[in-house]
């Protein structure tokens, strides 16, 4: 396979080889390679809120796809375990329920609701049997405040991809915040998940792309901070004082005017804060050339909605998506395979190219 290193020396580097973007061997490695050992956000708690509900998913359609659900039991405690029967192989749960046991319709098998086997008919002979295989397998489960993220293995401790994020934000009241289903969306992107993700790493097309957002946003004073070793924090700074934040002294960017800080967490997360409240954007693969990006809003202050970098996310969306698809189109072309960054614009998206190259070798 090709080399898709990336030069730590920015001043040197030459952006990702574009087969990254457009070669289904590459798109296909991805998935054990980066997905299934980084961590996935998989909601908020409240997907299972009282004991015995069963919220069955599919986490990553289309690219994991790999059939899971999440429980409460009895005891209060949230569960993730496989979704698929260790019998032979039918899904378990089909619908959300509320329910004391898992319950296989295909020959009746049961589960308790942490995945444990609890009873089969017609198993009496059957030989060493029940086994630790016959439970439903039971995944990593993290959670930051209300929100939920699992891995697929556990290769990788959470910390070491939410630690920074979690601190600088830790004054923030984040069980205040509600899930409001009626404003997140889903926008589907004919480009490869990577464009869309590099997209979002840079500042640096503000002024050329979005408009009415640079008319808030005060771009020499726009900010890249590179967590090592998989996040990273970009703060957008206000033009005025209107729609910023009201910081205590315990944050480092007590008495600036913050409009926004997004986070990104690899592979495919961003978490924007404003002070309205939070956007959780995740980029989920569907082929090659194509992804979907699915915004989670969640409101703290209402009232502070119709301001600012987190007012008219929409037509950043649309602005943002017009233009990582004229790159996937670009990507394609037999005279372009790679570009250099601007040493103090694009460090975010050299920070990603970097991981991408440590995960896919
Ligand atoms: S597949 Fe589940 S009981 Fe047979
Ligand atoms: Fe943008």
């Amino acid at each position: 396979m090709r080399d898709f290193s990336v030069d730590p020396d920015i001043t040197k580097a030459r952006t990702i080889h574009t087969d990254f973007y457009t070669s289904p061997e590459v798109f296909e490695l991805c998935k054990e390679k980066i997905f299934a050992p980084s961590w996935q956000f998989i909601g908020n708690t409240a997907l299972v809120k009282d004991h015995d509900d069963v919220h069955p998913f599919t986490l990553l359609e289309n690219h994991l796809d790999e059939p899971l659900a999440l429980t409460k039991s009895k005891d209060g405690q949230i569960h993730l375990v496989s979704n698929v029967c260790t019998h032979r192989g039918n899904i378990v749960a089909e619908k959300t329920c509320h329910v004391s046991k898992l319950r296989c319709r295909y020959h009746g098998r049961t589960f308790s609701l942490d995945g444990k086997f609890l009873s089969m008919p017609e198993f009496k002979e059957v030989q060493n049997f029940p086994a630790k295989t016959d439970d439903l397998t039971s995944l990593p489960l993290f959670r930051w405040s209300n929100f939920l993220f699992s891995a697929m293995n556990k290769k990788f401790q959470p910390e070491v991809f939410f630690n920074d994020m979690m601190k600088r934000v830790s004054w923030m009241p984040l069980d205040q915040f509600v899930f409001r289903p009626e404003l997140s969306k889903e926008f589907h992107v004919k480009a490869n998940w990577a464009l869309y993700c590099e997209n979002y790493l840079e500042g640096f097309h503000i002024p050329y792309v979005h408009a009415e957002l640079n008319a808030v946003i005060d771009f020499e004073n726009y900010t890249t901070e590179l967590f090592f070793p998989y996040s990273n924090l970009q703060i957008g700074m206000a033009r005025k004082n209107e729609g910023c934040f009201d910081l205590p002294e315990s944050s480092p960017e007590y008495g600036k005017k913050v409009a926004a800080y997004y986070f990104w967490v690899f592979p495919n997360m961003m978490f924007n804060f404003y002070p309205w409240g939070l956007s959780v954007n995740v980029v989920s693969p569907l082929t090659v050339s194509e992804c979907k990006v699915s915004f989670f809003t969640y409101v703290w202050d209402e009232s502070k909605m119709k301001t600012g970098a987190g007012f008219g996310l929409d037509r950043v969306e649309q602005e943002d998506e017009e233009i990582v698809e004229n790159v996937q189109r670009g990507v394609r072309s037999r005279f372009y395979e790679q570009g250099r960054y601007s040493a103090t614009r694009e460090r975010g998206t050299h920070h990603f190219h970097r991981i991408l190259a440590d995960f896919i070798k």
